[in-house]
């Protein structure tokens, strides 16, 4: 498949609202949007198949359609730019190499669902970025493709960048929408979702960057065109952030069609595992889910593909192993981060990925006895499921999933009193030490 996305993000002024008018059919699918119905445009959404590409892979017509119509409230898109979840890095490539793309995107959603502002959160580090989608907005606003009496219709869309302070709860939907509201970022109970009581107690669609990106597409060139480009229900172009000890990592383009090993030893992709290395195992969608082994790769690299193989696609951010990866050290290297990002809201997540982490240091410092391995799994199964949001899950999955599948590891850690893979690779700072 040709790249639809990031097929300009090398051109040095690829980003210019010039380029994408030229290049990329540039606003016509706000104003074709503009000539139809917000029910039509949520219809072709739904039939595109369009998911969600933050990480649940939810139906975004779906969620568009659940956004509360008979609310006399104000109603919002707000564009999860987060982008925080380890091994992803996608989302701000599409802001800083086609930002048109996605302010389209927020127009079209905010037509579609009622809306006359969206607020892209963006991750407190990603100071340039800000400064490229506030100029791309500026620009699109000169030109009237944003602001009042769009195209003539009457339909007016502002579009605002809210730049967060890094963190990573801040990419859980409902923590975001605390933060844009200038508290901390702390996840809030659902029911109500955020379709009913959103951004400030208003109906809101939360939608990722690369969800809203490819609205535009689907406007352009139709639901069976979007549709047929993956397999049934895994419709559209993805982009998969391929990362760890690869010879090529980076940010790649391609249908879902394709395999797991295809994008990790293609040389059109990542180029395979790093020289003289064999692969260990795959992390597929971001730090957060269980971890595959290399006889699990011949699966199609889409939502239902990766979930069939035991594993979920995530934000697509597939981490790479070698065979000098120590799993303790990468379930402790994790927990370092979860433990450090968890908001402290849900006591089991607060104290659990603290414990968790302790325990691993003293596994991986050759102090473990065999028994903590024990406890490692009942303290991560009793955070999962037991948090207000996703947090709890995604911290407990590293240690519960490296012990099922690299449980030898931790036993030759206790029994050796340090760790016995060959060449093992560590940091050049213990985990922890910063
Ligand atoms: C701890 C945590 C962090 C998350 N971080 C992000 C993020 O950085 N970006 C993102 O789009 N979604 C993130 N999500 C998922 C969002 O809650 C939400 O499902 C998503 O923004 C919905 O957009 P989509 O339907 O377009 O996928 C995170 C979820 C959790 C539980």
């Amino acid at each position: 498949m040709e790249p639809l996305i990031t097929q300009f993000v090398r051109e040095p002024n690829g980003f210019t609202l010039d380029h994408y008018l030229q290049k990329q059919h540039g606003y016509e699918a706000l104003r074709t949007a503009l000539t139809q119905t917000p029910d039509q445009i949520i219809e072709l959404v739904k039939a595109s198949g369009l998911r969600g590409r933050g990480g649940a892979g939810f139906p975004t017509g779906m969620k568009w359609q659940f956004v509360d119509k008979k609310s006399a409230k104000p109603r919002y898109i707000v564009c999860n730019a987060d982008e925080s979840e380890p091994g992803t890095f996608k989302d701000h490539v599409i802001m800083e190499r086609n930002p048109h793309l996605l302010i389209e995107g927020c127009a079209i959603g905010c037509y579609a669902i009622g809306a006359k502002v969206a607020y892209i959160y963006i991750r407190g580090e990603f100071y340039h970025v800000q400064r490229v989608l506030e100029r791309a907005i500026d620009e699109a606003r000169a030109k009237g493709y944003i602001g009042k009496n769009i195209f003539g219709s009457g339909f007016d869309c502002e579009v605002y960048v809210h730049r967060g302070a890094g963190a990573y709860e801040a990419g859980e939907e409902t923590a975001l929408l605390e933060s844009l509201e200038g508290k901390r970022a702390q996840p809030r109970n659902k029911p109500p979702f955020p379709a009913v009581a959103g951004l400030y107690g208003c109906p809101t669609a939360v939608n990722n960057v690369e969800t809203l990106s490819n609205v535009p597409l689907i406007v352009n060139k139709g639901a069976e065109w979007f549709a047929a480009l993956g397999p049934e229900k895994n419709g559209g172009p993805k982009l998969y952030c391929v990362s760890g000890h690869v010879k090529k990592p980076g940010v790649f383009e391609a249908s879902m069609n394709i395999t797991l090993r295809e994008l990790i030893e293609s040389d059109q992709f990542a180029g395979g595992v790093r020289d003289g290395r064999t692969l260990k195992a795959v992390i597929p969608g971001g730090s957060s889910v269980p971890i595959l082994l290399p006889d699990q790769l011949d699966v199609q690299a889409s939502f239902d593909g990766v979930a069939k193989a035991g594993s979920l696609l995530g934000s697509a951010a597939i981490i790479v192993l070698d065979d000098t990866t120590c799993m303790v050290w990468l379930a402790q290297n994790l927990l370092h981060f979860y433990k450090h990002e968890s908001c402290g809201k849900c006591t089991p997540c607060r104290e659990g990925t603290d414990w968790l982490f302790k325990l691993l240091s003293k596994i991986e410092n050759g102090q473990g006895q065999m028994r903590d391995i024990d406890l490692l799994n009942s303290i991560a199964g009793n955070i999962t499921g037991k948090t207000l949001c996703a947090f709890g899950d995604a911290a407990s999955t590293p240690v519960l999933t490296t012990i099922k599948n690299f449980r030898h590891e931790f036993e030759a850690h206790v029994r050796e009193g340090r760790c016995t893979v060959p060449a093992a690779w560590r940091a050049s700072q213990p985990v922890g030490a910063h």
